[in-house]
Order: structure tokens, then C-alpha cells, then sequence
């Protein structure tokens, strides 16, 4: 893969293009040693106007560099596989990102994309009609959660993934509804439970749940006001971000197990008061977008007792959490509690094509019209192929144990390197690092945060600077990382790693 450092020291086209003054930070340049050897003998005007040219194309086309949504310093990439990413001049990354678990499967997983190739020859496209590959997603989709449907026939017991679960609840009959993205498959959670009981929808400070219109008053992001002008706020209640549980930063300054969950307990009482106005409670069983910071069990256990006594449903969003990035199919079920409606999206599509649903409460999803939520690209004969691959992986291999092997590798790793001033976490397939500084300054933590991520990406190593504050990284390996591609990721990790170290160093 890589070159070796000597092989590399001698490539100086590199050290030429800093010396020409091209923004070093912008360009993500990388230290020798991760030239792609095809490209090894550009010489530096090739490589500065292949990266002009594509620069000048992608500034033309974006209004602001930040519409481009680019974390990753103006890299342009060009091709994927496995773990590993390249870009357009042939310099090597280790992808820890997964497109927020997105490509939990990496990039290109040959079965996924075998099922892909075979079934474009079989199949174009269906707007809404039934198609065999569609009618076992769904059956699938129910048998992995806790809803059977109880008209469904017998299946043969390799299509059950119930087992691995071990939390069925029996009687309960479920529902599938398609959708493409995240957001609308929210959406679709959101008007079921207002079309079985009007009322707010309550959903907790930190999360995330999508930039479609409806669902970015539900996601805290920066301007709310200006990014939805037409929702009425009277629809949602957006709880407090200083009042969950983000156990590296408490906000009631106590120490889980000891503090009992305080933090949660204005929020059980507001329930309390407050459910005859509430449809349902949407929460995010580790808040995914901003760092994967997980509450402990009893804080979800408790709202589920609220909300059961009050009628009130509550939504699962395992977009980012389900399909074993957190160490199960459904973190929701790990955690020790039953959503009414569980939404997933993102990796099962496998990377690949863009599905997502609505599963749950056939009671509840009942309540919305035929067609009501409708959409041209839903549960495509395609994409549903790829997410019967992506089912089928996860039933019959051991990515999820592998993925929480890996996970607990890179959690070592960075506490190795980091732990003296940072929290290392996560769960399942997830590494987090939580940046406190020196002094425990926001400031000098965000820097810090910043500063490390940075680091990585020059030194091949794609990770997300994330956190309500943007004071963590947060690493996601692929469960498909070869030996290699992780102990490549970890040297490189630990050269960001001491980069920082010596810069936080007092003079
Ligand atoms: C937890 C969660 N919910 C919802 C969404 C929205 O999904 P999409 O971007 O596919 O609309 C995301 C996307 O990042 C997410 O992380």
C-alpha cells in the first residue's frame, strides 16, 4: 500500500509545493510516506494544477466553502476500498469516519457490491411497486426488532435475526415503512405518531435527526430560526442540551454511577406534567452527529417507564446507532428498552445506495393514510438488494463482535497516547476522545480537538471533530479494517498524537 518512509523521503515534489506557499492546512498536504507509488513521479507543477484545477471547479460550483460540508480539508477523493481512500493525486487515507457510519462495510465490499452488479441486471426501477427484494426487507427489517407481524408466514430460520436480538416482545404486530433518507424516514415517525395522537413531538438538546425542513428544529443546529422559517415551533419541544447526560462534561457536575442520573430528572418530572400535550419523545439511543456520546442505560429505562404510563410513544433514531456500530443491531435493545417505532437509514444501504425505514408499532403506523408518505426512490428493487446484503453479512458473520474488537483496539490506542488529558469512550464499533485541556478551558479544549483532527487528516488518517462543542474526535473504523490498514491507522494517530502533545507542552 504506502511506501515506506525512506521510498517517500526521497519524493520532493511535496516539500517543493509547501515551499510555494499553498495553504498547508487547506490542502491536507501529507507527510512522505503515503504517496501512492503510480503517482510517485508527478513532478510538483502536474500536481499543483491537477489540485488547481479541481479546487478552481469545486470554488465555482459552491457558493461558500461550507457548502460543501468538507471536515476533511479540501481533499478531493477519488477512489475507495476497504478501509483505505485516495485521492485525486493517489495519496492514501485511512477512512475512520465512515461517512458517520454510513460504509460500516468500508468502501467497496465486494459482496455488497456483487449484489448491487447481479440485481442491476435483473431489475431497474419500481416506484412503489412490490418486488420480491422489497417484501423480505421488510419481513427482515420486522424480524429484527421487536415487532412480528403476526400475518406473516413461517419463515425459514435464516431469515429471523430475532435470535440475535433476545428482547421479542411477543404479540406485538410491526410495520415497515421505506423511505431514502434519514430525515424523511424521521418524518415518517414523526407524522405517524401525530396521526395516532396530535401533541408535540419532544426531542432531547444535543441530538440529531436530519436538515430536511421538518427536522432541523430537531437537530440544534447552529441557527434554527433561519434554517426553518416555516415550522411552527409550537410543534416540537427541544429539551435543554444542558440537562442530558454527557457524562465527560456533566452538567450537574457529579460522577455516574453515583449521581443516580440527576441530570435526567427535570426532564422525567417536564414528562410527567407535561404528557397529555406530548405524541412522542424521539431520542437517539448515543447521540451519533455530536460524538457519539452515550447516556447511561437507566436515563432511556426511565423515560420508557414515563412514557408508557402517559401513552406516549417513543422514537428510536438508530440511523447512525443500529446495525451493530454500536456492538448490537439495535442499541436501543442493549440499552435494556423498547421504542414504539425504531428508524434506521444510512448503513443499510450499504454504502452504496441510499435507503432507509420506519419500523415499528403497526397500530401506530396504521394511523397514516395509504400513500401518505409515498416517495419515487423509496426501497428502489436495488437498493433493497444491498440492504438484504448488509442483513445477511451481519447475520452470518461476526462483524459486530469484530467491529467491537476493533473499537476496543482503538479505545486502547488513544488511551495509550492521549489518556493523560483526554476521556477516552465509546461503544461497540466507536472511539471517542474527549479533549479537556490542560486547565479544562472550553477554549484550549476545542483547540486542542481541532488541532488533533487536523493532524490526522495530514497524516492519513480520516477521523470527525465532533461533540456539542466540537471538543472530541470521534474515530469509526469500517468492521471490515484489515490488520494492516489498523495498525497503519494507530501509527498515524500516534504521530497526531504527539504532534500535539508537544504543542500543548508549557514553555
Ligand atoms: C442520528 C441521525 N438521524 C437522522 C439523520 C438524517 O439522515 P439523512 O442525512 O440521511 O437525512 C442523520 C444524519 O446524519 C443522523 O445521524
Amino acid at each position: 500500500m504506502s511506501p515506506s518512509g525512506p521510498k517517500a523521503a526521497r519524493f520532493s515534489p511535496i516539500n517543493s509545493l509547501r515551499c510555494m506557499g499553498l495553504a498547508h492546512e487547506k490542502l491536507a498536504y501529507s507527510p512522505v510516506g503515503r504517496i501512492f507509488v503510480t503517482k510517485k513521479s508527478q513532478p510538483a507543477d502536474a500536481m499543483r494544477s491537477i489540485l488547481d484545477s479541481w479546487r478552481i471547479r469545486s470554488g465555482a460550483l459552491a457558493a461558500t466553502d461550507g457548502r460543501w460540508h468538507d471536515p476533511k480539508y479540501g481533499i478531493v477523493f477519488q477512489r475507495g476500498q476497504g478501509a483505505t481512500l485516495w485521492d485525486v493525486l493517489g495519496r492514501d487515507y485511512i477512512d475512520l469516519t465512515c461517512g458517520y457510519s454510513t460504509a460500516n462495510f468500508g468502501h467497496c465490499f465486494p459482496p455488497l457490491v456483487q449484489a448491487l452488479s447481479h440485481h442491476s441486471g435483473v431489475i431497474g426501477h419500481l416506484t412503489g411497486e412490490l418486488h420480491p427484494a422489497k417484501i423480505e426487507l421488510a419481513e427482515q427489517l420486522l424480524a429484527s426488532t421487536v415487532y412480528a407481524n403476526s400475518n406473516m408466514p413461517d419463515l425459514p430460520e435464516q431469515h429471523s435475526l430475532a435470535a440475535q436480538i433476545g428482547n421479542r416482545v411477543g404479540g406485538q404486530t410491526g410495520r415497515v415503512i421505506f423511505n431514502v433518507s434519514g430525515s424523511r424516514a424521521i418524518e415518517t415517525a414523526w407524522q405517524a405518531a401525530l396521526a395516532h395522537r396530535p401533541g408535540r413531538i419532544l426531542c432531547l438538546g444535543p441530538g440529531f435527526h436530519g436538515r430536511s425542513m421538518a427536522t432541523s428544529p430537531l437537530s440544534n443546529l447552529e441557527s434554527p430560526e433561519e434554517a426553518v422559517p416555516v415550522v411552527n415551533r409550537a410543534a416540537f419541544i427541544n429539551w435543554s442540551s444542558s440537562e442530558y447526560p454527557y457524562c465527560e462534561r456533566c452538567p450537574v457536575q457529579l460522577t455516574y454511577p453515583a449521581c443516580d442520573t440527576q441530570c435526567g430528572q427535570p426532564l422525567l418530572e417536564f414528562l410527567q406534567r407535561e404528557a397529555p400535550s406530548i405524541s412522542a419523545v424521539l431520542v437517539e439511543p448515543a447521540l451519533g452527529a455530536r460524538g457519539y456520546i452515550v447516556p447511561p442505560n437507566e436515563f432511556f429505562i426511565r423515560i420508557r417507564r414515563v412514557t408508557n404510563e402517559h401513552n406516549v410513544l417513543m422514537i428510536a433514531d438508530e440511523i447512525q446507532t443500529g446495525l451493530g456500530r454500536c456492538g448490537a443491531m439495535q442499541l436501543s435493545a442493549a440499552q435494556g428498552w423498547t421504542p414504539d417505532l425504531v428508524v434506521i437509514g444510512k448503513s443499510l444501504g450499504g454504502g452504496l445506495l441510499p435507503i432507509s425505514a420506519c419500523v415499528g408499532r403497526a397500530d401506530v403506523l396504521d394511523c397514516l393514510p395509504p400513500m401518505a408518505v409515498s416517495e419515487t426512490f423509496a426501497a428502489t428493487p436495488l437498493a433493497c438488494a444491498v440492504a438484504l446484503e448488509v442483513l445477511k453479512q451481519l447475520r452470518e458473520s461476526d462483524w459486530i463482535e469484530m467491529g467491537s474488537q476493533i473499537g476496543e483496539k482503538l479505545r486502547q490506542s488513544a488511551a495509550n497516547c492521549l489518556g493523560s488529558f483526554c476521556t477516552i469512550g465509546g461503544i461497540g464499533a466507536s472511539c471517542t476522545i474527549e479533549f479537556s485541556g490542560l486547565d479544562g478551558r472550553m477554549e484550549e479544549s476545542q483547540n486542542l480537538a481541532q488541532t488533533f483532527a487536523s493532524a490526522c487528516c495530514r497524516h492519513g488518517v480520516l477521523v470527525h471533530l465532533s461533540g456539542p462543542w466540537r471538543t472530541r474526535v470521534v474515530l469509526l473504523p469500517p468492521f471490515v479494517i484489515n490488520q494492516s490498514e489498523l495498525a497503519t491507522a494507530i501509527e498515524r494517530l500516534g504521530r497526531a498524537a504527539s504532534e500535539i502533545i508537544q504543542c500543548s507542552r508549557p514553555e
